[in-house]
């Protein structure tokens, strides 16, 4: 099974949009649908307004004892309550590239106690990080969310907190697509 993915903003898919907030900088053209797809695209489908290229890979900042905690307690995407998505695209500004692996670490967690907050918000919320600055794309990530309706609130909460820390200051682009598992109706 390959890593790439590809984020096809149309009119298909199993998620339908029901929002899309730009909350830094341009945001994305509104469809109706994501389809996303466990492969890398090589030409737009049509009626696709957008694509956006991903790939799934190792951790690059979690230490040994965050990987274990993690581990105990995240759940897996999927899951047939988690109703609700959040892709959010991310990219981040020249400062944070130029920066050295462990000044990042440092903001990332030390300062920004990333992983520390999200922590609170699971088993509740699951995620998967994409990466994408190696494909070229316009965004560095795109991260994934997933959780029952009743967590929505706590989620905007875990939002907030998250872009008051010190890493957001050098956040560049940042879009909310925000989806719900669309129903098939079966005859
Ligand atoms: C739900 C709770 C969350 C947890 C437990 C969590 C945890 C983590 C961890 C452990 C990493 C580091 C992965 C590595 O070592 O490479 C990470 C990276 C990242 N997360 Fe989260 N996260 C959460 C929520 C969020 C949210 C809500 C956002 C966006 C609004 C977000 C955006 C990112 C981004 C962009 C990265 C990559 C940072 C970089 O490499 O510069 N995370 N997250």
């Amino acid at each position: 099974m390959t890593n790439r993915y590809s984020f096809i903003g149309g009119s298909q898919g199993s998620w339908q949009v029901t929002d899309i907030r730009s909350t830094v900088g341009n945001g994305l053209d509104v469809v109706d649908r994501v389809n996303v797809v466990n492969a890398a695209i090589t030409e737009s489908p049509t009626n696709s307004m957008w694509v956006l290229q991903s790939f799934v890979s190792n951790v690059r900042y979690a230490k040994r004892n965050e990987i274990t905690m993690l581990r105990a307690v995240q759940p897996s995407l999927n899951r047939s309550e988690a109703v609700v998505a959040v892709l959010i695209p991310i990219k981040k500004n020249a400062q944070w590239w130029d920066m050295a692996q462990d000044e990042r670490r440092a903001i990332f967690e030390e300062q920004s106690h990333h992983t520390a907050v999200g922590m609170e918000y699971l088993p509740e919320v699951a995620r998967q990080l994409h990466h994408c600055r190696d494909l070229g794309e316009p965004f560095d990530f795109l991260t994934w969310f997933e959780f029952a309706p009743e967590h929505t609130q706590a989620f905007e909460e875990l939002l907030r907190r998250m872009r008051d820390t010190k890493e957001w200051d050098y956040v560049e682009r940042e879009v909310e697509v925000w989806l719900h598992k669309a129903v098939e109706f079966k005859m």
